[in-house]
């Protein structure tokens, strides 16, 4: 395959296992847990893919582990055809040049004791991309590209507002155009006010640059508008992945529908006639993973078709659905449509 035709990102059969914080006997093995279970996903060049899944599914774990920041158990990483994977330590300068984070706090991500013109100098030292005569033409054109003046590189991060800091911290992020961008929440740390100017700077690099971006937020209405695609998570491994349109218009997996009815104003543009559901308990711990489906033990869709036993004992694949979709569920075609009135808890 040639170097073009790959992929930007290409992830497969990825697995993170964490020690468990747990308080054992002296002679005991750790107990370690899996974040991430078998992801695979592949973005291509230009298109933003956005990754949804509530609190503890494994979101921020998958993007540390795409930029070398958390170490992975199993699978692999490729970056424009480069693996990306296990000489991640030698190879960390080249991986930086491939892939850059956002984070969600532009408060804690800057360097309070370094001007912004310091802290944006150190991509073209680091990667040797600028000679030192042409660092500084370098920082204050990355300065204006992202709408800031050029005389702010005389400045530190505490004399920038939260919006303007997140900028700085995008600027450090595209400095050498790298071809994959993650972006963890990067505006729900700041004021609503800002929130689409951010949204709206980073769509227009990343369509200038031809960057792939993975966009990970909570705000289905951002994602939806954003995205070409979403992946859509639960306790580690992805559930449901296809076209944002189609995926918000007709889900095919219980726990998108579940979100979906949970975010009113995509609610409201598309499923005014579903009715409302509420995910009942809390996310199962990861060291504690129910059997077959595990998802099972929330789903409203396992209520409403009966119980059935083959959703407590077989875990469903991520199956291809007509239309290029992909969901890990046993009834993906009756995903959308939950019965108006609830059904019997399952015991
Ligand atoms: N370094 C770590 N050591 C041990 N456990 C960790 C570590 N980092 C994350 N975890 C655990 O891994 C799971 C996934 O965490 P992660 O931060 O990826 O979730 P998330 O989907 O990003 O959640 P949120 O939406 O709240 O940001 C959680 O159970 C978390 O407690
Ligand atoms: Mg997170």
């Amino acid at each position: 395959m040639s170097q073009s035709s790959h992929p930007a990102l290409e992830i497969r059969d990825l697995s993170v296992e964490f020690r468990a914080p747990a308080n054992r006997g002296l002679f005991e093995k750790p107990a370690t847990f899996k974040a991430l279970s078998g992801i695979s996903l592949d973005i291509r060049q230009g298109e933003v893919m956005g990754l949804i899944g509530e609190s503890g599914s494994g979101k921020t774990t998958l993007g540390k582990a795409i930029v070398g920041l958390t170490e992975t158990s199993a699978g692999s990483i490729c970056i424009k055809g480069q693996h990306a994977g296990p000489a991640r330590a030698a190879g960390r300068r080249s991986l930086a040049r491939l892939v850059q984070m956002v984070f969600q706090d532009p408060y804690a991500s800057l360097h309070p004791r370094k001007t912004i013109g310091q802290t944006l100098s150190e991509p073209f030292t680091i990667q040797r991309t600028a000679s030192r005569a042409g660092i500084a033409p370098r920082v204050r054109s990355l300065l204006q590209r992202v709408g800031l003046s050029p005389d702010h590189a005389a400045r530190y991060p505490q004399h920038f507002s939260g919006g303007q800091r997140q900028r700085i911290a995008i600027a450090r992020a595209i400095a050498n155009n790298p071809p994959v961008i993650i972006a963890d929440e990067p505006v729900s740390a700041l004021d609503v006010s800002v929130q689409a100017q951010i949204l709206n700077l980073l769509d227009d690099l990343r369509a200038e640059q031809n960057m792939a971006m993975l966009f990970i937020s909570h705000d289905l209405s951002v994602v939806r508008h954003l995205c070409q695609r979403i992946a859509v998570m639960y306790l580690g491994r992805i559930v449901e992945i296809g076209p944002a349109k189609e995926m918000t218009a007709a889900p095919a997996h219980p726990y998108t529908t579940s979100l979906l009815s949970a975010a009113p104003r995509v609610k409201a543009r598309n499923r005014a006639q579903a009715a409302p559901i509420v995910l009942s308990g809390d996310v199962p711990s990861h060291a504690a993973i129910p059997s077959g489906c595990p998802f099972h033990t929330r789903c409203w869709l396992y209520e409403q078709k009966g119980c059935p036993a083959r959703c407590r004992t077989e875990m469903p694949r991520l199956e291809t659905l007509p239309g290029g979709r992909q969901a890990a569920c046993f009834f993906p075609e009756e995903a959308a449509t939950p019965a108006r009135s609830p059904a019997a808890a399952c015991v």
